[in-house]
């Protein structure tokens, strides 16, 4: 839907917008509702798909000039295991000395958790915040996938482990609303996170995961030692002040099985 006031195609305000990680989950869901609000979007990929998508890849800078040529906001959500600060710093380095706004979807607890993933987006905060551009960062719980995809992955074990800490699992089409009104609104430097509308314990999610795709498993508490761990059962992944995704892990469920 157009949002109200703006007439789809016609919203020059808003300009172009390069989308970094376009084909990924939240990325995919965010070009749509970009393109249903009337934007004219760019998909940056490895990959090209003709007419959406400007080849490029930010490991190794190919493309990136080209890319983010003429992109008056970029929505910076590729991401990769490894190689997100080079990548984060490559896209700043290519985009200077033009300001486009920059917009980052960051995750929820990434400098209280001492994990190394999280430390590459900590430090491309610092990187974004120290660039010089307009900028917005938008900090996330777990999406719903990826804990679909932590039970599933254990779909040929005879029984299921849950750690034993909460998740506040989010749906990326409520990050995605969340990211197209930044896109809108213009700059905002760090805006408060948004995280799913239930905390729940992992083992009540596995039981949905389990209820959904009518697996009969027995769910086993997993406790481990060490700060990684101690720091999720300590909730600093969860923002319970931030409930604001409508759609639950049961609905989103429902859309898979
Ligand atoms: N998953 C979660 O639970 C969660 C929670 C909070 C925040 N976040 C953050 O939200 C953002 C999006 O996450 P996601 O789960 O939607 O990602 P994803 O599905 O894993 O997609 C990754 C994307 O990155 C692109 N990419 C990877 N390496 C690249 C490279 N070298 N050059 C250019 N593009 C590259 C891929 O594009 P191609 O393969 O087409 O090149 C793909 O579109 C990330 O910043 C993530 O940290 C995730």
């Amino acid at each position: 839907m157009v949002p109200p006031g703006l007439v789809k195609g016609e919203n020059h305000l808003m300009g172009d917008v390069l989308v970094t990680g376009g084909t990924g989950n939240l990325g995919r869901v965010v070009c749509d509702k970009l393109r249903e609000a009337g934007h004219e979007v760019r998909v940056l990929s490895r990959r090209v798909r003709p007419g959406q998508s400007v080849r490029g890849d930010l490991r190794t800078g190919e493309g990136i000039p080209e890319a983010v040529a003429g992109a008056d906001t970029i929505v910076h959500l590729a991401t990769a295991p490894r190689g997100d600060v080079e990548a984060c710093s490559r896209l700043i380095a290519a985009v200077l000395p033009r300001t486009p706004h920059l917009i980052f979807t960051s995750i929820v607890g990434v400098d209280r958790i001492p994990l190394a993933y999280y430390a590459a987006k900590t430090e491309c905060e610092r990187l974004i915040t120290t660039s010089g551009l307009p900028y917005t960062i938008q900090r996330a719980t777990q999406f719903h996938s990826l804990v679909m995809r932590f039970f599933h992955s254990q779909r040929r074990l005879p029984l299921v482990f849950a750690p034993g800490f909460d998740f506040q699992p989010v749906d990326v089409r409520d990050v995605a609303d969340r990211l197209v009104a930044h896109v809108a609104a213009g700059p905002r430097e760090r805006v408060p996170d948004i995280g799913g509308p239930e905390v729940r314990s992992a083992r009540s999610l596995a039981q949905a995961y389990l209820e959904a795709a009518r697996r009969r498993r027995r769910v086993v508490g997993l406790n481990l030692p060490g700060r990684v761990f101690s720091t999720f059962r300590g909730g600093a992944h969860l923002s319970p002040e931030h409930a604001d995704g409508g759609v639950t892990f049961e609905d989103f469920l429902a859309t898979r099985f």
